[in-house]
């Protein structure tokens, strides 16, 4: 097994904070401040950061690849276990030296770790101009005039109905064929580990007609892959008239139109995937929970719509799934893996997430978490080690009682089988022929391109004539537990 530098392996965004610098050039520039913009954490919120980008450019900014040139840098944090906030923390080190330098530069805290921290973080960091929590980016331009004339600037209010709908967001760093769009905003599901019920505040489902837009313009861009994302897919809900505008959110409600319709995560589902079978349709995260029969045949139904669910576990005892809050069992998510086999075949992509060491969790109890891995053979997983967030139902009611070196331990051999298990799917592969939307040139090599499969393995394969965009059938010929390499066929 690979060495395991740290308690924790990267989770999908982190693997992104590989690239920073993060961010897009903008070709007029000239005469205009620059922001830079760095994010962390999960997928929504480099989603946000492109909100921000927009809202920033509407104020007269233009954005810079490089934190030097910047008259402002914004970090939009995650909170989600400690090593996420020191990384931010050290980041923050570097930028003292660069303001320093340049004492003009500003310098904002966005996303979760500014919502938990609030002004504190102003008192403990004192390059921090400025504090705007996932609900307060239409005010960044007015904090960031605040900030210029010399004053700290915090807005860190939690929104009931901000879904930042109306926003078009500006593509970061994109590949110009994948784009994430945000379906819904918060969580109220209260695991008892998770700091985001109180960083990103109460759920709240977006309107579904401004979701099929801006995926419709995606696509129109030539984008060829949308991802929909929110903490919990499965409970989007929207209630509201024909027309798209919503009932009982505080808008007004004409009775006399035409009656209210629910529109539930399979109908939303069915809806962008309806906009083009060129269209690719994903999205993060599943919860046990909630994951519906409706959703699965939607999928399907629609061969645009990717066979790949990310269905976290968390754990695979029943007590400790107990204490975490997730409201399910062992039984249940046996259940639902098993649902999805039937309606979806034995080559839908399952993924997982897991944490080792949890409160009060025995060896056995760990031993159960193994077991359901076996059970299911997961194609991919992101694995931690528990960290207790300040604030959590977890941290109030149970202790922290495992010591770092068993969590670290039961991680190792969690990730260990996650291994075995990624290079046997990947091996299922080989000698098929699979269908592959093309993202760009490989990493390793500029004769190489890559793209994802329908259960959202990367392939590599020789370039030929080939272009970005373009969908290609590839023959799997070897693979490693990470990707699946081939030729064009
Ligand atoms: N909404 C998603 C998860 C979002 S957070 C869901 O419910 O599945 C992403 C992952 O981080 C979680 O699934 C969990 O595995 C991990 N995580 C969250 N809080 C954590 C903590 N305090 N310590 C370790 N891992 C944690
Ligand atoms: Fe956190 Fe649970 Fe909500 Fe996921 S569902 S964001 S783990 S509280
Ligand atoms: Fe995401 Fe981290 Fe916040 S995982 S929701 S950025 S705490």
């Amino acid at each position: 097994m690979a060495h395991i530098p740290e308690l924790t392996i990267l989770q999908p965004a982190d693997k992104e904070q590989i690239d920073l610098p993060r961010t897009s050039e903008d070709e007029l520039a000239v005469g205009k401040k620059r922001l830079y913009i760095e994010s962390y954490g999960c997928q929504m919120n480099f989603a946000d950061s492109e909100i921000v980008a927009a809202v920033m450019r509407n104020a007269g900014f233009a954005t810079t690849s490089s934190a030097e040139e910047a008259d402002l840098i914004f970090l939009n944090t995650c909170a989600i276990r400690d090593n996420a906030e020191q990384k931010v923390r050290n980041r923050l080190k570097h930028l003292t030296g660069l303001k320093r330098q340049k004492p003009e530069l500003l310098v904002g805290m966005l996303g979760c770790m500014a919502e938990r921290l609030k002004t504190k973080l102003l008192e403990e960091e004192k390059v921090v101009d400025i504090v705007a929590g996932p609900d307060a980016y239409r005010d960044i331009p007015k904090l960031v005039e605040e900030a210029e004339s010399g004053q700290k600037a915090v807005n860190v209010f939690l929104s009931r109905e901000e879904t930042y709908a109306d926003i078009s967001p500006i593509r970061l760093n994109s590949n110009g064929v994948t784009a994430f769009v945000s379906i819904m905003r918060g969580c109220d599901n209260m695991c008892s580990f998770c700091v985001v019920p109180f960083t990103r505040g109460r759920e709240r489902s977006r309107d579904p007609h401004s979701i099929v837009r801006e995926a419709q313009d995606l696509f129109d861009q030539g984008y060829r892959e949308v991802t929909l994302l929110g903490q919990n897919v499965d409970s989007y809900k929207w209630q509201g008239r024909s027309d798209g505008s919503a009932e009982g959110m505080g808008h007004g409600v004409d009775s006399s139109t035409q009656p209210s319709a629910i529109t539930t995560f399979a109908n939303l589902l069915e809806m962008v995937a309806q906009i083009h079978p060129d269209l690719r349709v994903r999205f993060s995260t599943s919860h046990p929970k909630d994951i519906t029969d409706d959703v699965l045949h939607t999928m399907a139904r629609y061969e645009n719509i990717c066979n790949y669910i990310h269905l976290p576990a968390q754990s695979g005892n029943s007590r400790v799934l107990k204490l975490m809050n997730r409201t399910y069992d062992r039984e249940w998510y046996v259940g639902k893996i098993d649902r999805i086999r039937e309606i979806l075949g034995e080559d839908c992509g399952i993924s997982t997430d897991m944490i080792s060491g949890f409160c009060t969790e025995t060896e056995d109890e760990h031993e159960e978490s193994l077991s359901l891995m076996d059970y299911v053979h997961y194609d991919y997983a992101y694995m931690f080690a528990y960290s207790e967030r300040p604030g959590t139902l977890a941290a109030k009611k149970y202790a922290d009682d495992i010591p770092e070196d068993v969590k670290k331990r039961r991680l190792n051999e969690i990730i260990a089988k996650q291994l075995t298990h990624s290079a046997e799917r990947n091996q299922r592969h080989i000698g098929q022929v699979q269908r592959v939307l093309i993202e760009g040139p490989s990493k390793r090599s500029d004769d190489f391109l890559c793209g994802r499969n329908d259960q959202n393995k990367m392939v590599v394969f020789p370039k030929g004539n080939l272009q970005k965009g373009q969908y290609v059938n590839v023959l799997v010929t070897e693979c490693t537990s990470a990707t699946l390499r081939g030729e064009v066929v």
